[in-house]
This record gives structure tokens, C-alpha cells and sequence, in this order.
């Protein structure tokens, strides 16, 4: 079942130029679909698009069936949407529970389970839950950042770099987590820096280039491609 299909997004900052030149990008029920491509390819450009920070001029975003083109970002975590930025993802002078707690804005039950959740998915955010979230390491600021996600519980987990700046053993264990959420039914849409890595765990994979799908396919299938591995991945 197809859960976000965001199809044919075009569009731009402000008045500004189009960055976003007929991207589509689709994600299964608890799949994991992942974004890679160069610097300046529209990726972070594409996430914001299909979490309605930028106004599309054409192309539409649909959630569980629903068109959601017309939105607002605070509207769409209401419909299951979860987004970690990829910079200023986390309020560094707040502790790492506050950070949590306001993760959960939208929400007026009690969160008490879903923070007991994010702890046991990441023991160090509970270990550094009533140390200030600017104190920790990045690859723990950067579970925080996932864990303040979760605190809505998505349908759909987006993540813009989530393993930027960490060292390969932390980006193993983060994306070990990832795959646990997904198993959960969450479904996952990653931009990854780290190609090779991510396309191992994605379901689906998504080249982009100049705003614009280059190869869509399975992860797997993408690995295996010898000119997305030439261009993309390095050899
Ligand atoms: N807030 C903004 N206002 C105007 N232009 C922007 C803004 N953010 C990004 N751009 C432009 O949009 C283009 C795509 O940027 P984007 O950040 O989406 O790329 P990216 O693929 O995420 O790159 P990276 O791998 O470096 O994160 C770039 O040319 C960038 O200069
Ligand atoms: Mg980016």
C-alpha cells in the first residue's frame, strides 16, 4: 500500500527559481525509502516540499490516500507526519526530556509510554534525559532529534542526514534503530549522505539530481547499478 506519494513536486524558495523540477517520491507501508545524491541536488529541498515548508507550484503530496498539497507543516504532523531537519533539529538549551516534551506538542494524552519508548530504543537519551541536549555528542544529539520525532508517533518518519557527523560504528547502531522503527510499521523517508550504507538497508532508493528523480529503484538494484555506483557511489 502506498502511503506518501508525493508526485511530480515542482518548486522553489520564495519567488525564487524552481530547485524542484518534477520530483516524485513514493514510500510504502513500513518501508524504508531513502534520498541520495550530490550536494545541492534538492534533497533537504525535497523533504521540506513534502513536509509543507515550500509552496509547490505544480505536483501534489498524498498521505494514506488523503491529498495534503495544501497544508501547513504543523497540520501535516497532525496526519502522521514526523520530520528531523537537518540542521537545528534539537533545542540545545533545553534538557534532553524537555526536548522530548516538546516533541509532543500536538498532543494533550499522556506521553509518559511513548518517552519510555524513546528510551528504550536509545539507552543514552535516557542516560542524558536531565542533561541540556547542547552537551551531547553528535551522534547523541542526533537520537534525541529522532526520539522528539517519535513523540507525535508518526506514520511516516522523515530524516534529513540523520548520521551526519557521526563516526561509521554510531551510524551502524543509528540505522540499526531506524530499521526497528520501520519494523514497527513507521514508515521511513531518509536522505543519507552515507549512499552505500543506506541503499544496503532501503527498500527503495531515490537518486536525485538537479531536483529531478535520476534512478528510482530498490535499494539492491541500485548497488548493483554499474553507473549509479560510478557516479554516485564512489566506484
Ligand atoms: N532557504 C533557502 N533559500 C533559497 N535557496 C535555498 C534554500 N535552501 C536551499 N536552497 C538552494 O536549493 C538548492 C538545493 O539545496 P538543498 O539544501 O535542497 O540540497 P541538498 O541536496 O539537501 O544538499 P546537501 O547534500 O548539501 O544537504 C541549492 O542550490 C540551495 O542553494
Ligand atoms: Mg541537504
Amino acid at each position: 500500500m502506498t502511503f506518501l506519494h508525493a508526485s511530480e513536486m515542482r518548486g522553489g524558495y520564495g519567488s525564487g527559481a524552481d530547485i524542484l523540477h518534477g520530483c516524485t517520491l513514493t514510500v510504502q507501508k513500513g518501508e524504508i525509502a531513502v534520498i541520495v545524491g550530490p550536494n545541492g541536488a534538492g534533497k533537504s529541498t525535497a523533504m521540506k516540499a513534502v513536509f509543507g515548508m515550500l509552496n509547490l507550484r505544480e505536483g501534489h503530496v498524498h498521505l494514506g490516500g488523503e491529498d495534503i498539497t495544501q497544508l501547513s507543516p504543523q497540520e501535516r504532523v497532525y496526519k502522521g507526519m514526523g520530520f528531523v531537519p537537518q540542521t537545528h533539529n534539537i533545542f540545545p538549551t533545553m534538557t534532553v526530556r524537555e526536548n522530548l516534551e516538546m516533541g509532543a506538542f500536538i498532543r494533550n494524552d499522556d506521553i509518559e509510554e511513548t518517552i519510555e519508548q524513546v528510551y528504550e530504543l536509545f539507552p543514552a537519551v535516557k542516560d542524558k534525559r536531565n542533561q541540556n541536549a547542547g552537551e551531547l555528542s553528535g551522534g547523541q544529539r542526533q537520537q534525541v532529534a529522532v526520539g522528539r520525532a517519535l513523540m507525535t508517533q508518526p506514520k511516516l518518519l522523515m530524516l534529513d542526514e540523520p548520521t551526519a557527523g557521526v563516526s561509521p560504528i554510531v551510524m551502524d547502531e543509528l540505522f540499526d534503530r531506524i530499521i526497528e522503527v520501520a519494523r514497527t510499521g513507521i514508515s521511513i523517508l531518509m536522505v543519507e549522505q552515507n549512499a552505500r550504507q543506506a541503499l544496503e538497508i532501503a527498500d527503495k532508493g531515490y537518486v536525485l539530481v538537479q531536483g529531478a528523480n535520476a534512478y528510482t529503484d530498490t535499494g539492491a538494484a541500485l548497488l548493483a547499478n554499474p553507473e549509479v555506483r560510478r557516479t554516485f557511489l564512489g566506484g
